[in-house]
């Protein structure tokens, strides 16, 4: 499976993702290839937020190699599912998908609830968002295991 994992940014929540669902696959023993990226370009070769780098840091994560890029239409035809953090970059995402590609992009939560953009918020709110992005990937390998 190759999986992406889409963000706005890719700076933030898709970082965390990435590195969530990286390590929920290798805990089930699948051998997933995991990715991330932004629908914007804002933030193109910046490492993630210091603010995501640290919450992600005090539960074992390194994602401190991980550089932001922007969704490209390969990736669509690349990669198995798309995972959009929230319903606007889902919309994002379809509008820009190649023809037949557009049911790869899922919401990454498998409520399809909104994983929170906390870019504006403190450091706090990268703790609750990374809770989410760590339920929702273990869902996601329990789901394609
Ligand atoms: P992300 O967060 O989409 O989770 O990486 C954001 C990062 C940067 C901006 C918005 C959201 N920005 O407006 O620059």
């Amino acid at each position: 499976m190759r999986i992406l994992c889409v963000c706005l940014g890719n700076i933030c929540r898709s970082p965390m993702a990435e590195g969530a669902v990286r390590r929920a696959a290798a805990e089930a023993g699948l051998d997933w290839h995991v990715d991330s990226a932004g629908t914007g370009d804002w933030h193109i070769g910046s490492p993630p937020d210091p603010r995501g780098l640290a919450a992600a840091a005090r539960r074992g994560y390194d994602n401190s190699d991980q550089r932001a890029r922007q969704v490209d239409p390969a990736d669509f035809t690349a990669c198995d599912l798309i995972l959009a953090m929230d319903a606007s970059n889902h919309a994002n995402l379809t509008r820009v998908a190649p023809q037949g590609t557009a049911e790869k992009v899922r919401m990454f939560d498998p409520d399809g609830r909104d994983v929170p953009d906390p870019y504006f918020g403190g450091p706090e709110g990268f703790d609750d968002v990374l809770d989410m992005i760590e339920a929702a990937a273990r869902a996601l390998v329990a789901r394609h295991a």
